[in-house]
Formats: C-alpha cells, sequence, structure tokens
C-alpha cells in the first residue's frame, strides 16, 4: 500500500490487516525512527555516512499497546511514539529517506516482516521496491487539499498545534522531495491499482481495497 501523506495509508493499511487477519508494517515509521534518533544523537542530517551508520544500528520496535490503542513505536528502548507523529519528525524522514544506504540499512529489516498468512506494508516503495512480487498491490492518493485536512485534523486530535496552512506546505514540499528523489521515488508500481479517496469515507476505502485481496 504506497502513497502520498496524508493518503489515509496509515489508517487503511491497518484495518485491512485487522479484517485479513495479517501483519502490519509501518515502513514510514523506521524512517521516521531513524531520523528521531539521528536527532537523538546530535547528528547533521547532511552527514550521509553518520546517518547510514545510525540507520544500521538503530533498534526499532513496534509494541501492541495494552488497551487496543495506536502501536507503540520504541527506539533504542524509548517509546518515541508521540515524537515520531509530528511534521517535524517527517521532514526528518524524509530528508534520510532520499539517502540511498539509508533505504539500505532498512532493507533486511522490512523484509523480515514477510509472515504467513500475509502482510500488509505501508509505505512509499513497497510496491515498487521493497516487494515488487507482492500478491496485490494499491497505490493511495487524494487531492492535496483533502490529504493536508486529514493530516490537520490526526494531528489535532493528538493534541498537537499546527495550522493548515502551514501543514500544507510543509505536506507538499515533503511530497515533492519524495517523488523526485533518485532513489525510490514516490509512484505507483506499474501492476498496481490506484484508488483515488478524494471525497470517500473510511469504510468505504477499505471495502475498495479488500475487493483487490479478494474480487
Ligand atoms: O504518514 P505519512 O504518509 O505522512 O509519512 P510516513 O509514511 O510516516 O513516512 C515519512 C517519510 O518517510 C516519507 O515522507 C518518506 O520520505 C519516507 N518513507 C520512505 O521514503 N519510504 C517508505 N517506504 C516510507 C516512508
Amino acid at each position: 500500500m504506497d502513497g502520498p501523506s496524508g493518503s489515509g495509508k496509515g489508517t487503511i493499511s491497518r484495518l485491512v490487516a485487522e479484517h485479513l487477519g495479517w501483519r502490519l508494517l509501518d515502513s514510514g515509521a523506521l524512517y521516521r525512527a531513524v531520523g528521531y534518533a539521528a536527532g537523538m544523537a546530535g547528528l547533521d542530517l547532511s552527514d550521509t555516512d553518520a546517518v547510514t551508520r545510525c540507520a544500521a544500528s538503530t533498534k526499532i520496535q513496534f509494541r501492541a499497546a495494552p488497551d487496543g490503542g495506536e502501536t507503540r513505536v520504541i527506539v533504542n528502548g524509548h517509546d518515541a511514539t508521540d515524537e515520531l507523529r509530528t511534521e517535524t519528525a517527517g521532514a526528518a524522514a524524509s530528508a534520510i529517506a532520499s539517502v540511498p544506504s539509508v533505504r539500505q540499512a532498512l532493507v533486511a529489516l522490512q523484509l523480515g516482516f514477510r509472515k504467513a498468512p500475509g502482510l500488509v506494508a505501508d509505505g512509499r516503495d513497497m510496491g515498487t521496491v521493497i516487494f515488487p512480487d507482492a500478491s496485490y498491490k494499491v497505490f493511495l492518493t487524494a487531492s492535496a487539499a483533502e490529504r493536508a485536512k486529514r493530516r490537520y485534523k490526526q494531528l489535532k486530535e493528538k493534541g498537537l498545534s499546527v495550522t493548515l496552512s502551514s501543514l500544507q506546505s510543509e505536506i507538499e514540499a515533503r511530497d515533492a522531495r519524495d517523488a523526485s528523489r533518485a532513489v525510490a521515488p514516490l509512484k505507483p508500481a506499474r501492476d498496481a491499482v490506484l484508488v483515488d479517496t478524494t471525497g470517500m469515507g473510511i469504510e468505504d476505502v477499505v471495502a475498495k481495497v479488500l475487493a483487490v485481496v479478494k474480487p
């Protein structure tokens, strides 16, 4: 399941995985975690050697919340879930994600999530680079205005202080960088089903994706 920021990938992937009883990989959280760990270590994000070493050595764990709530992301033993959610973390993730050796350092970890009966993998290059042989590929998208609004609502609900206009420009800048980078640019796989979720409710999108898996 690939797509730009705010396309609904995270929510839809989680619901589809729950419905199918499949495992879930939030690959964006890995890039966010490395960006965060690099920041905590005081690294200059443009120092590609240092950031690559950081990507290779950062310990990232996903832990189910006991109350069935949001999965916690543990970075080097620290619960960094709240810090990873911010757009600052998104921008740091996007910056380090354009470095080929950083991406390479995270490949084995991602492949390790593949497990029977199935995996829903959410990201930017799941169908194009990491799992090119995936049985089903979906590229979720939505208008830029709607994606910004959704992300705004999500961050507000989490108690973060943001403005819609600044968020929209930050997301647009991040998407532009993700789409124009030399390695694993954000784009649909040739065999992906495109789903434009503009104006669609969550239930309808889930049904549409499930129809791809179980036609
Ligand atoms: O939630 P949102 O879609 O805004 O972001 P995310 O999926 O958490 O990803 C954060 C950033 O990590 C993206 O803007 C990409 O630069 C990078 N990323 C990537 O390059 N490849 C992936 N498979 C997943 C994320």
